[in-house]
């Protein structure tokens, strides 16, 4: 951290000592032409430089008290009561008599963490309610079927739809515990990030090709144009990425297409992923990243909201970029930038 120096403190100490020793001066010059009697002169001198001291240390205190004890004290209040989780606290050092940069600079840093504190206090609960809340529609889900199912009368084309809606409720249920631990392991980025050579081109290759029957099943068209490639980076994460994408791009679209393009820019990999699906309203804009935001839950069944999350962490780790333009019932498409093209 660069040191400063307070050049107004040094100035004012200068002044004040100077001021000091001349009136010391100047009293024993009178002191000396009034009386040439030494034990006298030094008697009073001695009275004169007690009092000065008093003065000096008088001033001095209250000096320190306005401009140390006071704001001081403000922010160690503040700081304790942030200490025992009141997040709401903000240091006001506005209303001090004497302002001093330091001590503004830290109670603004203060004011600061109190205020990322109370963010990180927001999401963590809203991260809970909203696990609880994708949990509560599966549970409900198995416990009516379970119940309708131990009644003795149930036929067994009934029982197969309960049993049906039971697993899918469950796998459900195992998706949603699945994201929320991959999450939390790429948020406290306890996934290794093993960056190794690998051949970007198959892997797309081989992820679209376990999406080619459904896309073939819903009647959509597959569109790939990839260009060969070998990257450095997370092959295991990427695939994360390229799922999320593509299970995205299928799950919105119910006629046209759905494109994947990988190209290259300079020293970088750019990877597309486009559909003609119903696109996303452009207020929802970046919150398609946030956890759990879906912005139509009419078309999100299969869905709890995590998946650009994650997708999202996954970018950031790897240092790339991720871009989306949408536009409403016309299509989506995804961007992403990757460094670490090998250059063969
Ligand atoms: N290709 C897409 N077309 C239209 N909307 C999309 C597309 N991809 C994502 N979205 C919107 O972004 C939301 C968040 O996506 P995601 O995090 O993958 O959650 P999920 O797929 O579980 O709903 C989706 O619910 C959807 O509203
Ligand atoms: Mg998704």
């Amino acid at each position: 951290m660069k040191k400063r120096v307070n050049l107004t403190g040094i100035f004012f100490f200068f002044i004040w000592t100077t001021v000091v020793i001349e009136t010391a001066v100047l009293i024993y010059d009178a002191v000396a032409s009034k009386t040439q009697d030494r034990r006298w002169i030094a008697l009073i001198m001695l009275v004169v430089i007690v009092v000065l001291s008093a003065i000096c240390t008088l001033i001095d205190a209250i000096r320190r008290r306005v401009m140390v004890d006071k704001p001081v004290g403000k922010i160690l209040e503040a700081t304790t009561k942030i200490a025992q989780g009141d997040f709401d606290q903000q240091i006001q050092l506005d209303n001090m008599p004497v302002r001093q940069k330091e001590l503004d600079e830290i109670a603004d840093k203060i004011n600061v963490m109190a205020r990322e504190l109370k963010k990180a206090e927001l999401l963590n609960n809203d991260f809970v309610s909203n696990v609880s809340h994708e949990m509560k529609t599966p549970l409900a889900v198995i416990s009516s079927y379970a119940k309708w199912l131990s009644d003795d009368n149930v036929s067994e084309e009934d029982k197969k739809r309960c049993v049906d809606k039971i697993i899918g409720s469950v796998d459900k249920l195992a998706s949603l515990v699945n994201n929320v631990l991959q999450l939390s392991k790429l948020e406290h980025q306890e996934l290794e990030v093993e960056n190794k050579k690998y051949n970007l081109t198959a892997q797309l290759e081989k992820v679209v090709a376990e999406y080619e029957p459904s896309i073939a099943d819903k009647g959509l068209e597959l569109e790939c144009d990839l260009e060969e490639m070998r990257i450095i980076s997370n092959e295991s994460l990427l695939e994360l990425v390229w799922n999320n994408l593509l299970s995205n791009a299928l799950k919105f679209t119910e006629s046209g297409f759905i494109k994947v393009k990988l190209g290259r820019s300079g020293d970088c990999a750019v990877v597309k992923v486009s559909d003609s699906g119903c696109g996303i309203a452009p207020e929802n804009g970046e919150r398609i990243f946030d956890k759990f935001y879906q912005c139509d839950r009419s078309h999100s069944v299969n869905g709890n909201g995590l998946g650009l999350a994650m997708v999202k962490q996954v970018i950031d780790l790897v240092g790339g970029k991720i871009s989306v333009s949408s536009q409403e019932n016309v299509g989506t498409t995804f961007t992403i930038v990757l460094r670490g093209v090998v250059n063969e």
